[in-house]
């Protein structure tokens, strides 16, 4: 096992813990004092501009920051990543979604597999079926086409397909809908599935490991669902049970023997590998509603999104290189400046999931206390990720970013060219919108003095609450469309943010031991809800007396 690196005991820590103690952050005089700052700090990343200029960087700042990554040596792992290597320590696997996205002329020998031509044949096998449902070939059991998929899943086998398919809306075929269920709240279930119609209906069982209790239990309850309402309209007559869902379920898993079991013909079923972590899967199998709903010409240019940006952050200097910037700023910010949270704020209305998939690909990786070689972090890792998108958030929350206690560091995300141009009058309205993205990250960074206030002609005892600190730090990132490969590159330049901060702190941000004692625990304390006296007597006081008062509220 290599030995993760102590990040605090490298020189360039040291380097930066002096610069943090003389820091006096002053985005007003920094950005007088050099006309160049925000060229300087401007980079290209695939098709996105990203402007790191009003964040609390200096050039010292930034220099030991690039040097840490050296010192922690994220070119290596970063490397070591992209070729294959078991670098997911704790579960002992490869850790290869830049393999999903490679084209189909590269070769990857992984543990003896050319891990790219297996990419390529199962990609292959999807959009068949894709085109299959998309031209009607495919029909259900009565023999009508399919106008609904429905794709059961949890965690990144729901977080992703559902961002994407309403980052990408315009792009969806018309007749042709998804729904997801998730939660195992049956409400979801009760509420989603009644709507629909059973001989139009295809479900997508999306489980990387086809055993988790959300997943299978309501895929079980949508197949009850099917059988009794296709048997009810007398559309089963002469016709096995096993007929109707062979032709309404399909399966995307790395486990297709349990696939097989539940019920789902293997021919039926899409595979992946362990080398895809879930929250890196939906640019695998797992994005098989998408490309039914959109295409395989637009999943490509998706893959070929995440592509560009994999490139980059292989190929770039550290100095010029995207995702290692942002992942150290983060860094500074998290370890130097103090910050416990991160708004992701997008300035696109598609992108309202964006925030709700991006906690899952940070939190879920680097939410951790203890590095790959088992030692304790020797800092504060895992920043808490949120956001709504703008203009929503500005009447909501951001208060708190500009006049709060608080540190947040914000990420603004707005596309040059809108979905849907439309104008008020002689005013285009995506101007407008803009104009709010440009107006938040500057009063966010120059805010307003108590002078600038003042000579506003503001009565002078409700001056303070008026005052605006500035040196809030944020990211503009602007692309030229919320395309597929757009898309793709937003989703890339995230994860491997996400992968930089996990070097430099040491951990494993490709497994997920935080979720397990839960899930463990909902099993054994399931009997104890249903009246199994024995159960109820093995839990603490506390999960007793909540049952015992759910069972007395129960009706
Ligand atoms: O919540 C933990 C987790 O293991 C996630 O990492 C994963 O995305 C999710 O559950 C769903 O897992 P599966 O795809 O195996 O059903």
């Amino acid at each position: 096992m290599t030995t993760s690196i102590d990040p605090t005991t490298t020189s360039a820590w040291s380097a930066l813990s002096a610069h943090h103690k003389s820091l006096t952050p002053n985005l007003r005089e920094w950005f007088a004092a050099d006309p160049e700052r925000a060229q300087k700090l401007s980079f290209t990343a695939a098709a996105l501009h990203v402007d790191l200029s009003k964040n609390l960087l200096t050039d010292d700042v930034r220099d030991a920051l690039v040097e840490l990554a050296e010192q922690v040596d994220v070119p290596g792992r970063r490397d070591a990543m992209y070729a294959g290597e078991h670098i997911n320590i704790t579960e002992n696997r490869a850790v290869l979604h830049t393999a999903l996205r490679r084209p189909e002329s590269d070769t990857l020998e992984v543990d003896g597999q050319n891990v790219v031509a297996d990419v390529h044949a199962t990609l292959a096998k999807v959009y068949a079926f894709a085109e299959e449902v998309r031209s009607g070939v495919w029909r259900g059991v009565t023999g009508k086409p399919i106008s609904t998929v429905v794709n059961i899943g949890i965690g990144g086998s729901d977080l992703g397909p559902v961002m994407v398919y309403e980052a990408l809306a315009p792009y969806r075929q018309p007749g042709l809908e998804c729904s997801f269920i998730s939660n195992i709240d049956p409400t979801a279930v009760a509420e989603k599935v009644p709507g629909l119609d059973p001989e139009t209906t295809l479900f997508i069982v999306a489980s990387k490991t086809f055993g988790t209790l959300e997943t299978l239990t309501n895929a079980r309850v949508a197949r009850e669902w099917l059988l009794s309402s296709l048997r009810e309209a007398g559309a089963l007559e002469g016709k096995e049970a096993s007929e109707a869902v062979a032709k309404h379920f399909v399966a995307v898993s790395t486990a297709l023997d349990k696939v097989a079991a539940f019920g789902i013909d293997p021919e039926n079923a899409f595979g992946f590998w362990d080398w895809v972590g879930g929250r890196y899967s939906v640019d695998s199998a797992i994005g098989t509603s998408l490309a039914i709903v959109f295409g395989p010409k637009v999943f490509a240019d998706f893959l070929a999104g995440f592509h560009a940006m994999d490139e980059h952050f292989r190929t770039a200097p550290l100095a010029q290189n995207v995702p290692v910037l942002l992942g150290l700023l983060n860094i500074w910010n998290v370890n130097f400046l103090g910050a416990e949270t991160h708004a992701v704020l997008p300035y696109d209305q598609h992108l309202h999931r964006f925030a709700a998939y991006l906690q899952q690909l940070t939190m879920e990786s680097n939410g951790k206390r203890v590095r790959w070689d088992g030692t304790p972090v020797t800092s504060a890792t895992g920043e808490i990720f949120w956001g709504e998108p703008g203009t929503n958030g500005q009447h909501a929350f951001y208060q708190l970013i500009h006049q709060g206690t608080q540190l947040i560091p914000a990420d603004f995300i707005a596309m040059a060219n809108p979905a849907h141009p439309v104008r008020d009058g002689e005013q285009d309205v995506h101007e407008l919108f803009l104009s709010n993205f440009l107006a938040q990250t500057a009063a966010l960074a120059f805010g307003k003095t108590e002078a600038e206030v003042r000579a506003e002609g503001t009565p002078e005892e409700i001056v303070p609450a008026r005052v605006f600190p500035g040196n809030r730090p944020t990211t503009s990132i602007l692309g030229p469309e919320l395309s597929p490969a757009v898309v793709g590159q937003l989703i890339a330049l995230y994860e491997h943010i996400t992968f930089v901060q996990g070097i430099v702190w040491g951990i494993d941000s490709f497994d997920q031991w935080g979720v397990e004692l839960g899930k463990k625990l909902a099993l054994q304390i399931a009997p104890a809800v249903s009246g199994d006296a024995e159960a109820l007597a093995a839990q603490d006081a506390s999960t007793q007396a909540l049952i015992k008062a759910y069972r007395e509220l129960r009706h």
